[in-house]
């Protein structure tokens, strides 16, 4: 059986307690706390397209993990009333599993591909005949018999959504005529009002100041936000009488290794690295990646965007610089400083 009669490499998100984070996540554009720009901009294309009777425009989310581009996503598919098939770039390894997912999709649903920047090129041009005017074309077979199908496909909108947009060709970006939506760190009161919410839902006792504490280590990012008040409810539940204080909160995280700021070992390993081994910088990624042992991806992708968003961390043509407010945060005095 070829790839293209299986199933479609549609995801099924796994995790620890996926039914809680579903849970968590909203299901309005109403509930659905902070990127109220976005949101502004998601409600007047989608009502446009309803009052023209036609389908809403290709859009493409991005920004920072955890920031919620999928949750995004499933609300516009709520609002325009539609199913949502989920995928990730890497899924889709071929032409024809594209195919398969675009052929099997009723009119009118909305396709959602996470981490787009890792869609494989061929896989990534054949969409622009898909996303332009709903035409693929696969070739079927090999050498001087191979022959073109052009397939008509039904009416989809299709919502990416990446971490790397600078990945992303332009032709590519331009086909995304709905738009492109950069999703920004929330704020403290955002996140505050988002672990209020959650608290609510999961019917966990938590104090004020505990709030301000999480909110003030979650990197700014709901999905951590929520991650780290139920690491809280967990320990105020062993330690405690089940209530989150400001005093267990703090404990919990500790426990954690994130410190007040919300940085984890590998942030401060990055600092420590460009600090102490490269003397503040600048140096390049791949040099900060090869000393730490990590993956490079990473360190951009989850480290090197918070770094930044604290003004800890510059990037320059030359590479990365460490900041003074990263000296101090390390408790380690800035070369300048030292010479006075
Ligand atoms: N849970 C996760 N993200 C959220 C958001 N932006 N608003 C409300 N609850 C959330």
């Amino acid at each position: 059986m070829s790839r293209a009669e299986k199933d479609p490499p549609i995801t099924k998100k796994r995790s620890e307690d996926k039914s809680l984070d579903l849970a968590l996540r909203p299901g309005t554009f109403n509930e659905y706390i902070g990127q109220e720009n976005i949101k502004r901009n998601l409600k007047i294309l989608i009502e446009a397209a309803k009052k023209r009777g036609e389908p809403v425009e290709h859009m493409l989310f991005h920004g920072p993990a955890g920031l919620g581009k999928t949750t995004l996503a499933h609300l516009v598919a709520k609002e325009i009333n539609a199913q949502i098939k989920i995928t990730s770039g890497p899924a889709i390894e071929k032409v024809g599993d594209l195919a398969s997912i675009l052929t099997n999709i009723s009119p009118g649903d909305i396709l959602f591909i996470d981490e787009v920047h890792r869609l494989n090129k061929l896989v990534e041009e054949s969409l622009y005949p898909a996303m332009e005017n709903r035409s693929l074309d696969i070739i079927i077979g090999k050498g001087p018999t191979a022959r073109t199908l052009q397939l008509e496909l039904p009416q989809f909108t299709m919502v990416a959504a990446t971490t790397r947009i600078a990945l992303l060709s332009s032709p590519f970006r331009s086909r995304f005529s709905g738009g492109s939506f950069r999703l920004d760190f929330y704020n403290q009161g955002d996140i505050e009002k988002i672990i209020r919410r959650s608290a609510g839902i999961l019917g966990v006792e938590i104090k004020d100041e505990a709030i301000n504490t999480i909110a003030s280590r979650s990197r700014f990012t709901p999905r951590i936000a929520n991650r780290l008040l139920k690491r809280a409810r967990d320990y105020a539940e062993v330690h405690g009488e089940g209530i989150v204080t400001e005093e267990l909160a703090k404990k919990a995280l500790a426990l954690l290794e994130i410190d007040e700021k919300g940085l984890e070992t590998l942030d401060i390993k990055i600092l420590d690295t460009i600090i102490r081994k490269f003397s503040g910088g600048p140096v390049g990624i791949g040099t900060i990646a090869a000393s730490l042992r990590e993956e490079e991806d990473t360190i951009e992708e989850v480290s090197e965007p918070y770094l930044m968003q604290l003004g800890f961390l510059d990037r320059t043509t030359r590479g990365r610089i460490a900041t003074p407010r990263a000296y101090e945060h390390l408790g380690v005095i800035p070369p300048q400083q030292k010479l006075v």
